[in-house]
């Protein structure tokens, strides 16, 4: 894409401002040993849980579970985008932010066109619907009145093929913007309008700019409903339909629905029903939950009753489980037979939408009612089945509350103490479990349970980042066959030629999302501080080494059973086992 801020100039912005500055005029903080404390700007809590760490340059909230840097922090507070955040974090050191490809100016460049389309597009579906009657009676008969459709931006495609294409003497950023669709593979053999004969609406992102259409038909097609089709600003993944609405009318809210479509977070609006979203014909993803919690504490699902509406509910529950934490809640609300959100509340009246979202379930109970409807939780074996299917889901389970409190669900369940509880799914899980996940839960938690020495080097690593250089041979480590080695050493490796990097600017450069929430969450203030951090360090790096070589031994040893080790294998062989004998064992 063009116009792309460089990478180096945000890691340069983020050495160069002090995330204390950034936060202090927005949240009153006080000292606490190497960090500052004050209550959480993203909840209303008593007693401040709210970390801002000078060394590492990063926040950490514990009651809502975020942290980041600089910029994450505004984000999440000023309510600004990734750009938004950066340009605004440049501007209070007053620098100019760069942009890639030929020192353009903004990235708009690139989207300018197919933006300024959709806007048009935008003006002219609008305009169509004032002047078509069908349109206007068929919103009319499904109750929207012209206010909603006046705020949601509802429209009208005219039941013909060059209606909007006609808008335009260069069809190009309408076509990018997926508007148009060429004749043929030449644009210059024309092109016709995606959307015809359909009530149209906007989907806007989180600053309010449209970015695609959704179409209903008025016709008998077969697709009832038409889709935008993904461009390099619309991803439907990454796109919730409403939001922007949703935040215009609550600036706080206090939950957030997650309907299926565009009617019904239409119809809810109609109703009173403010902050419902929709996901735009595809499965809730990942993305969509950090955006909902972005904006609010509670996401509250809302799936029809039958069984397609149970496996899709399943679906977001899966996807929802590793952004849980504190202050963070989910819930499922299943609907009445053959109903929507929109036909509920339009048939049945508000107060039966009410009675729904009172019987919603906590992720916990959904999950837990699914899990044993395969046990037979009358017999110990089925009892521990259910352990064991619950041993997986929360191995997914980031924060130790949330653990917590699957746990203590389960105990009424399999009438087992927490205690018999923990020890049956430490011993179930030995194999699936060795993953950097639970090295995750171990240092999230309070409790010095044993944690998994990568896990714990990577803690050391982004509250000292220094220690990196104490480490030679990172190949030789690389071989080391353990969970989380590749992220370990690729750290050191960062850190190694990055010798000024906070843990911040670390983050900041790590290209992998799920790594990245990984560092985030080892970055934060660790439950046990390292007494002597060289020597600890130093210590897991050796044991890590050993437990390598001890591995290339056996491997070797079994080679030998088999076939001829080569020259150079025995020359290794006999180097590893002398380093070992050398090492005392
Ligand atoms: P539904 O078929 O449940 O329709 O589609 P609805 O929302 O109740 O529509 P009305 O009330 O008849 O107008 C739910 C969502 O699934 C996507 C759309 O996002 C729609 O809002 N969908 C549905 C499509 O993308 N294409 C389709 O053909 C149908
Ligand atoms: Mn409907």
């Amino acid at each position: 894409m063009n116009g792309r801020i460089p990478e180096s100039f945000i890691s340069d912005l983020l050495s160069r401002v002090d995330i204390v500055d950034v936060i202090a005029p927005r949240v009153e903080l006080k000292r606490a040993g190497r960090e500052w404390r004050g209550l959480s700007p993203f909840s209303n809590e008593k007693t401040p849980s709210f970390f801002v760490s000078p060394a590492k340059q990063m926040y950490f909230d514990f009651s809502s579970g975020q942290n980041g840097n600089a910029i994450g922090f505004l984000m999440a507070f000023d309510r600004l985008d990734f750009v938004e955040a950066v340009e605004e974090l440049a501007r209070s050191i007053g620098v100019e932010v760069p942009r890639e490809s030929g020192g353009r100016a903004r990235p708009r460049v690139s989207t300018e066109g197919p933006l300024a389309a959709l806007e048009q597009a935008q003006r002219h579906f609008e305009a169509s619907l004032r002047q078509s009657q069908t349109a206007i009676d068929y919103l009319k008969a499904r109750g929207i009145d012209g206010a909603t459709a006046q705020r949601f931006g509802i429209g009208f495609a005219p039941d013909r093929w060059d209606s909007l294409t006609q808008q335009f003497r260069d069809p190009g950023p309408a076509l990018a913007a997926g508007l148009l669709i060429a004749r043929g593979d030449d644009p210059a053999n024309g092109c016709y309008d995606r959307f015809r004969n359909r009530i149209t609406f906007p989907i806007r992102d989180t600053r309010g700019r449209v970015i695609a259409f959704g179409g209903r038909t008025l016709g008998d097609d077969p697709a009832k409903y038409l889709n935008s089709p993904e461009t390099d600003l619309f991803h439907k993944g990454r796109q919730l339909y409403g939001l922007y609405e949703a935040r215009q009318a609550l600036q706080h809210p206090a939950q957030l629905y997650v309907v299926e479509g565009y009617m019904d977070v239409v119809g809810l609006a109609r109703h009173g029903v403010e902050g419902a979203v929709a996901t735009l014909g595809t499965a809730t993803t990942a993305d969509h939950l950090h955006l909902l919690f972005r904006s609010t504490r509670r996401v509250i699902f809302c799936f029809d009753g039958d069984a397609a509406g149970k496996r899709a509910a399943w679906k977001a529950l899966e996807q929802a489980l590793p952004t849980l934490g504190p202050g963070r809640e989910v819930r499922f609300m299943f609907l009445p037979d053959g109903h929507d959100p929109d036909s509920l509340i339009a048939e049945e009246g508000e107060a039966a939408w009410e009675q729904a979202v009172a019987a919603a379930q906590p992720l916990s109970r959904f999950l837990l009612d699914r899990l044993a409807a395969d046990c037979d939780l009358t017999t110990p074996d089925g009892r521990g089945q259910l352990i064991a299917q619950a041993a997986p889901y929360l191995a997914r389970m980031e924060d130790a509350a949330t653990r917590t409190a699957i746990i203590d669900a389960l105990v009424p369940r399999t009438h087992l103490a927490r205690a018999d509880i923990e020890a049956a799914l430490r011993g179930g899980r030995s194999s699936q479990q060795t993953s950097t996940a639970s090295a995750r839960n171990a240092a999230s938690n309070g409790a010095p349970r044993r944690q998994r020495p990568v896990g714990r080097a990577l803690q050391l690593l982004l509250d000292q980042p220094t220690l990196a250089q104490r480490v030679r041979d990172l190949d030789e480590l690389a071989q080391v066959n353990q969970p989380g080695m590749e992220l370990l050493v690729a750290v050191l490796d960062h850190l190694i030629e990055e010798p000024d990097t906070t843990a911040a600017g670390l983050i900041q450069a790590w290209a992998d999302r799920e790594q990245r929430q990984q560092l985030e969450v080892l970055a934060r203030p660790m439950a046990v501080p390292p007494s002597e951090p060289e020597a600890e360090f130093d210590d897991i790096v050796a044991r890590l080494r050993d437990r390598g070589r001890r591995l290339r031994v056996e491997t070797l040893l079994q080679a030998a059973r088999e076939r001829e080790l080569s020259a150079g294998e025995t020359e290794e062989l006999r180097a590893l086992t002398a380093a070992r004998s050398g090492r005392g064992g």
